[in-house]
């Protein structure tokens, strides 16, 4: 038997009543809340507000809580599991090329988008039959005014990302991990999306054994975007690059975004963490990679990046093409051209059996002018433990 408390503003009580002599139970006593406010570009963001918080019964309660209209506190306590909710497909697909351990911890690809066919699979492409969670390669519409958070690190979604688009805005995610998007398959999912958005923060979650992208941008405006003490782990029995490390982490392609990445430990992946391009403008600072066997950040031409106070320990390539702007934070003395634009001295970045970063590109600095800026600090190992879910 369970009694639910209503409490004023955006937390509820949830006590669960013992039964005679069973004192135990009590111990389960909570009050749910957003923790925290967001730092960075998407300050300012409230998510569902004061909306009383609530706990949906199933996959299909939060899908509708999700995809409705109404400001919304949507709490998670338990594992929503989507898998097989929308049957299997199955259907040709391929072995690209870049599979060259097939069978072996390898990714094949679902054809989405005739990637398979479009040159993109490389040469030596075959044509294969994949089967693949249905549920897993479209995420939930989720709409505008809503908070979802975990409690302890018991919120999990598996099966199914979320999609915050086609103008959804001010929308929070705090402290549920995603996980198990046919991780198998290129194309077998996205954790979260945004695309046509703005206002969105996404804090001390988890994104594991993903398909394609742990978080994507693009290619719509997604405006202000927060991305802050989330784990990304990239570790998989599938990887695109044959060695347990995921190549797909995180894609910043949009338009005219501003995406905050702060204190993020971005682990056990081995490209694209993240790729950047379109016309983003990206304020990385005080994140940490580790074990990545290829590379961390790819700026495409359009992108615009700060990294400051980062760690970079056992990452094989931190920068891997600079056709847009970066600046990596190289040196005391020149870090001080930050304090005009982001309000502090940008911080140096830190590295340990990594590669070089470079990036002395200061002229895109005036666009962080008049923006809300995230602090920076000294570059330090404690992201590691603070960042995922069950850290608040
Ligand atoms: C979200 O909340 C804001 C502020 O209360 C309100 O103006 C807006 O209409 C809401 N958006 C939606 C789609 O409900």
């Amino acid at each position: 038997m369970k009694f639910t408390t209503i409490a004023l503003g955006s937390a509820i009580s949830v006590a669960y009543a013992a039964v005679p002599g069973d004192r135990s139970q009590f111990a389960e006593r909570a009050t749910y809340a957003v923790v925290g406010k967001p730092e960075g570009f998407a300050t300012g963001t409230t998510g569902g507000g004061s909306a009383a918080c609530a706990i949906p019964s199933n996959v299909a309660e939060l899908k509708t809580w999700l995809t409705d209209s109404t400001a919304r506190c949507i709490v998670l306590d338990k594992e929503y599991n989507f898998k097989g909710t929308e049957g299997t497909t199955t259907e040709t697909g391929c072995r690209p090329a870049s599979n060259t351990c097939p069978g072996n911890g390898g990714q094949d690809a679902i054809n989405k988008a005739s990637w398979c066919t479009n040159g993109n699979a490389g040469a030596g492409v075959t044509s294969i039959s994949v089967t693949y969670d249905t549920a897993g390669v479209a995420g939930i519409n989720v709409r505008s005014n809503k908070s979802i958070i975990g409690v302890g690190s018991k919120g999990v979604i598996r099966g199914k990302g979320l999609r915050i688009a086609n103008g959804a805005k001010n929308v929070i995610i705090q402290n549920i991990h995603i996980t198990e998007l046919n991780p198998q398959y290129i194309w077998g999912g996205d954790a979260i999306t945004v695309d046509g958005a703005d206002l969105v923060w996404v804090d001390h979650c988890k994104v594991s054994l993903i398909g394609r992208q742990m978080f994507v941008a693009g290619t719509g405006a997604s405006n202000r975007v927060t991305l802050s003490n989330n784990e990304f782990d990239g570790s998989t029995s599938w990887s695109a690059t044959c060695d347990g490390h995921h190549y797909w982490a995180i894609y910043l392609t949009g338009s005219s975004d501003l995406i905050t990445m702060k204190n993020n430990y971005i682990h056990h992946t081995s490209g694209r963490s993240p790729k950047v391009g379109g016309n983003s403008l990206v304020h990385a600072v005080n994140n940490y990679w580790y074990a990545n066997s290829g590379h961390a950040f790819d700026n495409g031409a359009g992108g615009m990046v700060v990294a400051e106070g980062n760690v970079f320990q056992n990452v094989v390539t931190p920068l891997l093409e600079n056709a847009g702007q970066f600046f990596g934070s190289p040196s005391t003395s020149a870090n001080m051209v930050c304090s005009t634009y982001l309000g502090h001295n940008c911080q140096l970045n830190s590295f340990g059996s990594s590669g070089t970063l470079g990036g002395t590109d200061t002229a895109f600095l005036a666009n962080f002018k008049g923006k809300s800026i995230a602090s920076a600090s000294t570059a330090s190992s404690s992201v590691t433990s603070l960042a995922g879910v069950g850290k608040i």
